[in-house]
């Protein structure tokens, strides 16, 4: 039941959006908290009634996200074990079955005693540091059985334990992790002590168009996959539509492999925020939105406080920056389902046209950047378009971060150079562990690349031209090694099986197709393959592609394919005769 008290802090969260229905997921979010992690549908109906949308919306949207768990009781302790790609090369499949023995139960699960509840979940952005294991809102990573026995006899006794890790990482331009080694950056002060929020005085004295000039002079792309160049994105805003203009942070860090974001969002929190109040006195947004990843709920308050202090220190007359959060589903990272969530509704990709910058959220003109994007700006303001061009080549300019995780002997999160060598790049995260069979170089959603092709000619370069030469994607930058300790037919079915849990479902190629190639492959994996398997999965991957709503169809399809094409000795040795 929804308590008088419950009531009035759903009436905050409401209060922060210009719509109610915005604030349908976090009121599930926060309902599910306050009643020990479990939702029933007389609470969906209740919240349905105080938002103002119908119980089937309500209930759609409640059932639509993986963190909300409606009529399945979950025990005090829901431990979610991260099983995708980056994280089976790191041993997560062995931990998860080491956890399932000790517990007595197996995934979707609960301890009899209603203490545990066990479950496989996809990335959750903490590749460098797998496994991961999720307890209720906190992340323990790097796990291993010595680290689960303490961990679980804690919770026995109640107490959520802390077992911090440090992280890899390191810098070559000195941009995005100018910051990251001092200690306590995240507070205001000695943020501004080490130059903060200087950049956002000088923007202010600048015009509007003067910005968006600089940005356009940079040649930045968008880090958040797509590589769209920002400066001509922001220039698409039309003026005078008598609309308000939101301006949204993308940082739901939902791609397996990646796992960059969150180094600035948890170390360098007022570097995005700088970014964002920047941007925002470029485009004329008054009203802008942080949606980060439900899982991120810790990092979230990490923000939340950084955007109070920088308030009251009053970096922010211009714009108010809220933080809403996701509650599982990676479709959600794609801008315009991004904005259906935002708008308290499922997340399924819009058609397109129109773009974001003409009608986005609430039907007005947004434009969605990715954290890192965002993040890059102030350096941009400072020094100038040009001055970023000091990094890279018509392939791609600036600093990047890199994401490296599997079979390498430091893995973590690189800022280098655009279009430095994936050789030097590997050196950076201490070199291969073992002997490697493929790479993946910008997260889950890209063809693999074998080692032979990596060598070709001058040796690939991580820039967006480059990638393409050699017939893959610089994506998000999420660079996944994989040694010959693992097989490429378990991880393509796998990886397939990750897309079919995750397809919203709108289009049919892409929620059948990703369903037929998920059995296909499963069954090839599972060693009871049949002539013929492999061709009708290249069959499925061809009508896929190009004949979907959003991206999704196109981002396993082809990588799947690549997959049984460069493997296909490995792939046939599955198959029965
Ligand atoms: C399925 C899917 C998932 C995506 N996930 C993310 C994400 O987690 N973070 C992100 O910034 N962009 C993601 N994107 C890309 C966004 O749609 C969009 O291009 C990006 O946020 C724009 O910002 P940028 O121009 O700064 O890169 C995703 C795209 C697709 C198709
Ligand atoms: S391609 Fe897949 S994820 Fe994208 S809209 Fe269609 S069904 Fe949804
Ligand atoms: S966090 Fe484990 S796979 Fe990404």
């Amino acid at each position: 039941m929804i308590t008088e008290q419950i009531r009035s802090n759903i009436d905050r969260i409401i209060a922060k959006y210009p719509r109610k229905e915005s604030a349908l997921l976090p009121a599930l979010t926060y309902v599910q908290k306050a009643s020990g992690n479990n939702l029933t549908k007389e609470l969906v109906r209740e919240i349905a009634k105080i938002i103002g949308v119908t119980d089937s919306r309500a209930y759609g949207v409640a059932t639509y996200y993986s963190m909300f768990n409606v009529d399945h009781h979950v025990g005090k302790y829901h431990l979610q074990v991260d099983t995708n790609i980056p994280a089976t090369l790191m041993g997560a499949v062995g931990l998860f079955n080491y956890l399932s023995q000790k517990l007595g139960i197996k995934h979707g699960e609960t301890t009899p005693d209603g203490l545990f509840t066990l479950s496989k979940v996809e990335c959750l952005a903490s590749c460098g540091t797998c496994p991961v294991i999720q307890v209720n809102d906190v992340y323990y990573e790097l796990m291993t059985p010595e680290k689960v026995d303490m961990l679980i006899d804690s919770l026995m006794q109640g107490i959520m334990p802390e077992l911090p890790v440090d992280y890899n990482w390191g810098t070559k331009c000195n941009v995005l992790f100018k910051n990251r080694g001092i200690e306590n950056v995240k507070n205001i002060e000695v943020y501004k002590q080490h130059g903060g929020y200087q950049v956002l005085k000088k923007a202010l004295g600048m015009k509007p168009e003067e910005i968006i000039q600089e940005v356009k002079t940079s040649e930045l792309r968008g880090r958040g996959g797509a590589g769209f160049p920002t400066g001509i994105k922001w220039g698409f805003v039309p003026k005078n539509t008598g609309k308000p203009i939101y301006l949204i942070c993308n940082a739901d860090e939902g791609e397996p492999g990646t796992f960059k974001d969150r180094q600035i969002l948890a170390y360098d929190p007022h570097l995005l925020i700088e970014g964002m109040a920047i941007s925002a006195y470029t485009l004329g947004c008054k009203l802008a939105f942080i949606y980060i990843r439900g899982e991120f709920g810790w990092i979230a308050k990490i923000l939340e406080k950084a955007i109070e202090e920088a308030k009251q220190d009053g970096q922010l007359d211009n714009v108010d920056i809220v933080v809403h959060q996701g509650a599982g589903s990676y479709i959600c990272g794609e801008e315009t389902a991004l904005i259906e969530s935002l708008e308290g509704k499922r997340g399924l990709p819009r058609m397109k046209p129109p773009f974001p910058a003409i009608a986005g959220l609430y039907g007005c003109p947004t434009i969605v950047n990715n954290v890192e994007t965002l993040a890059s700006i102030p350096f941009i303001v400072d020094k100038g378009g040009l001055a970023f061009k000091q990094w890279g080549s018509p392939g791609g300019y600036g600093f990047k971060l890199f994401g490296v995780s599997g079979a390498v002997n430091k893995p973590g999160v690189y800022e280098c150079p655009m279009g430095i060598s994936f050789k030097e790049l590997i050196e950076m995260a201490g070199g291969y562990k073992g002997k490697i069979k493929g790479v993946i170089i910008g997260g889950l959603s890209v063809p693999i690349l074998t080692p032979e092709e990596l060598e070709k000619g001058d040796g690939l370069k991580m820039d967006y031209e480059s990638s393409i030469n050699y017939g893959t994607s610089l994506g998000s930058g999420g660079v996944m090694v994989i040694s010959d300790e693992f097989s490429i037919p378990e991880i393509a079915a796998r990886t397939i099986q990750f897309y079919n849990h995750e397809s919203c479902g709108q289009c049919t190629p892409c929620r059948m197709g990703s369903g037929m190639i998920s059995a296909l492959l499963k069954k090839v994996a599972e060693g009871q393959g049949e002539k013929g398997d492999l061709e009708k999965a290249i069959w499925f991957c061809d009508h896929i592609k190009g004949n979907t709503l959003c991206p999704t169809g196109e981002a396993y399809s082809y990588p799947i394919k690549t997959m049984i094409l460069k493997f296909r000795d490995e792939f046939e040795r599955y198959i029965k005769n």
